[in-house]
């Protein structure tokens, strides 16, 4: 990460940031990305001319002509991350460089320019530190959002020859409200994510655009999230709304689906299929059927399963729900395994355990 960044970034601090007290007050239950801090980093796109014109400034709305492409075709992606407070006062960020690269991808697919890996890494630094106030002391993070948008002023469908990069970041407690207990799922046996050579491996704002309305029957049924199907067979467990899957059975070994370019390669599912390894338990990638998966859990070789992602770290889930009718996973509650490999992880992000891998970068 030595290496100089080929972007010079200007800074403009915010001439009347949030007070101490304010601050504190905000910090007391943040929820999830309901409140923001005082900056944003914003970089420009030109065809022609490149990245240009970095710019930390104070976080304020963004003039939009309303003919922005971005209103029309939606070409945006963005990336999710978090940056956590260490025991010797400093701050690290987890994986960035494996955001960066995943936001290379989603580029390429929807058709953006790439944003070279160390501008992007920088930007988030430079926002972690000039709002490290804002990074919650406990089990909160600061969770940071980088997020490409294309801005030319255009009807005619075509990529876009503006573009703008902003990252704003926002301090964060537990996704799901009741925080350590098993979340309850709606199996969409209708509605899809993403079909086979669309956009499903790329973090786009579209995937989740096209989640809503299988989140809101989910909801409708008492569910806090929604798991998905492939969208051939309408038979195969892809992911949730927003977080991958792990299934955990009764001899110690997991599963996990694979990525075939209709689910989002997790940046956390990766990190648990690495730390399952270094524990020595036998993880697959490889298809699991929903009606399997009901069969598991009813004869006990299924002990427990988890969604997982930035924002959800490792949440168990311990009732399924779906037109077919309800199953419970184990007690319906957390499972040894799940707690096991939960804890290794957020230990190695809070610096708190040894980073064999190399995952935690050190911003100060
Ligand atoms: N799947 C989807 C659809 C997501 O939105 C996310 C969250 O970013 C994940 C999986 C998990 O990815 P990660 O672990 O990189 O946060
Ligand atoms: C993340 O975990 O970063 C996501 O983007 C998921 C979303 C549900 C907040």
């Amino acid at each position: 990460m030595s290496q100089p960044s080929p972007v010079e970034f200007v800074r403009h601090p915010h001439p009347a940031p949030t007070t101490p007290e304010q601050r504190t007050a905000i910090l007391r239950d943040p929820g999830f990305g309901r409140v923001f801090t005082d900056h944003m980093v914003v970089i420009r796109y030109t065809e022609g001319k490149g990245w240009h014109d970095a710019r930390i400034t104070a976080r304020a709305p963004i003039p939009m002509d309303p003919a922005s492409a971005v209103l029309h075709y939606s070409q945006e992606i963005f990336e999710g991350l978090k940056a956590y407070r260490t025991a010797d006062g400093g701050a690290v960020m987890f994986r960035p460089l494996d955001n960066a690269r995943r936001f290379q991808k989603s580029a390429e697919r929807l058709a953006m320019p790439s944003l070279p890996e160390q501008v992007f890494v920088d930007a988030l630094d430079q926002l972690v530190r000039i709002d490290r106030d804002w990074i919650p002391d406990g089990d909160g993070s600061l969770y940071l959002r980088p997020f490409m948008f294309a801005s030319e002023v255009f009807l005619g469908v075509k990529p876009s020859s503006e573009y703008l990069f902003i990252v704003i970041a926002s301090p964060v407690g537990s996704y799901f409200k009741s925080k350590d207990s098993a979340v309850s799922v709606w199996v969409s046996q209708e509605l899809t994510r993403a079909a086979p050579g669309g956009t499903g491996a790329a973090k786009c704002g579209g995937n989740y655009a096209a989640s809503l309305l299988a989140q809101m029957e989910a909801g409708r049924h008492g569910c806090e999230q929604v798991v998905f199907l492939d969208a051939v067979e309408r038979r195969w467990i892809e992911e949730l709304g927003g977080m991958n899957i792990f299934f955990v059975f009764n001899d110690g070994s997991m599963l996990t689906p694979p990525l075939g370019g209709t689910i989002l390669p997790g940046i956390t599912r990766a990190s648990i299929l690495a730390l399952a390894r270094d524990m020595n338990i036998a993880v697959r990638e490889e298809p699991y059927a929903f009606d399997q998966w009901r069969a598991d859990a009813a004869s006990g070789h299924l002990k427990e399963t988890f969604a997982c992602g930035t924002a959800a770290v490792l949440t168990p889930i311990g009732t399924v729900k779906s037109r077919d009718g309800d199953f419970v996973i184990g007690n319906g509650g957390s499972g040894e395994q799940t707690d096991r490999l939960k804890s290794a992880l957020i230990e190695i992000q809070r610096c708190r355990a040894p980073d064999p891998h190399g995952w935690v970068h050190r911003v100060f």
